[in-house]
């Protein structure tokens, strides 16, 4: 059974940042189909998916390799169009941050969040102090003249989700961003995320193979189905955060949710 307890997520809360979630923070999906190839031959890969998010909460999608979750996130994203059906984003375009951090090698890591807070079009004089802000967000004090091969990869990762985050979007899509991670760095940065998450409001959709993870992050977790994907359950996770990954409610839930996985994994006859 899933663990029963209970949490407000006010208990994290600490004040909204500026442009943090708000009534027009959610997403809306609804009826959504998405095929790939030409007409007459086009492959189903999501079929009817209705999911809604509301301002500042954390879902995690899981599902198997292959069953169409980064192509529900490149949906909302605005990258790609649906088939069918309808996506709403009312508040601001998404912020995405991928499994590979994509930052430009050839800016230091303050220039890479300068850079998205220019295209947002922060005036140059607020730049510099708004991107060592948002470094010390990510516990990267210190780090603005760094260029990206002298970081780690889990600075990498932070300074990624640093840029994420300057986009000032109320909505935050993370596909497997710390999937290339060792366990130990993820750790830590499974806390900052919960930790922004909680004192930003940001709305967040994360993209995982990895049942543990979305349990110790999302209050809820969408499983979906594949070929065509489509979503099969979807749990609230009631245990207080801050969670720890090796928590005894967290393996409970764990447990169920890899069980369904296993079944939808079973069901199409992959590994
Ligand atoms: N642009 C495209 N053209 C054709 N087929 C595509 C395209 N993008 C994705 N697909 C197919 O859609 C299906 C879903 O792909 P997607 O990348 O969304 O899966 P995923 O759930 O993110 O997998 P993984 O966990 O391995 O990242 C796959 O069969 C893939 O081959
Ligand atoms: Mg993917």
């Amino acid at each position: 059974m899933s663990p029963a307890l209970t949490t407000e997520k006010a208990d994290l809360a600490g004040p909204a940042a500026p442009g943090a979630a708000d009534s027009t923070g959610a997403v809306r999906i609804g009826h959504v189909h998405k095929s790939f190839g030409r007409p007459g031959a086009a492959q189903p890969v999501l079929d009817d998916i209705n999911l809604e998010i509301k301002p500042g909460e954390f879902v995690c999608i899981l599902g198997a390799s292959g069953c169409g979750k980064s192509t529900l996130l490149n949906l909302i994203a605005g990258l790609d169009r649906p088939t069918g059906g309808t996506i709403e984003v009312p508040g601001s375009r998404p912020a995405l941050m991928f499994q590979e951090h994509a930052l430009f090698p050839w800016l230091t890591a303050g220039k890479n969040i300068e850079l998205a807070l220019r295209l947002r079009g922060v005036p140059r004089a607020d730049r510099r102090p708004e991107a060592e802000r948002l470094l010390e967000l990510v516990r990267l004090k210190g780090a603005h003249g760094k260029r990206v091969h002298e970081l780690s990869g889990g600075m990498r990762q932070r300074v990624a989700m640093a840029r994420a985050l300057a986009q000032d979007s109320s909505v935050l899509l993370m596909d497997e961003p710390f999937a290339a991670l060792d366990a130990i760095t993820r750790d830590v940065l499974h806390g900052e995320l919960t930790r922004i998450w909680s004192e930003t409001g940001v709305s967040v959709l994360f993209v995982t193979h990895n049942v543990r993870e979305a349990v110790r992050l999302a209050e809820r977790v969408v499983l979906l189905s594949s070929r065509p994907g489509r979503v099969v359950r979807d749990w609230s996770v009631d245990i207080p955060q801050p969670r720890r990954i090796e928590d005894a409610a967290v393996a409970d839930l764990s447990i169920e949710i890899t069980e369904e996985l296993r079944g939808e994994i079973r069901r199409h006859g992959q590994q």
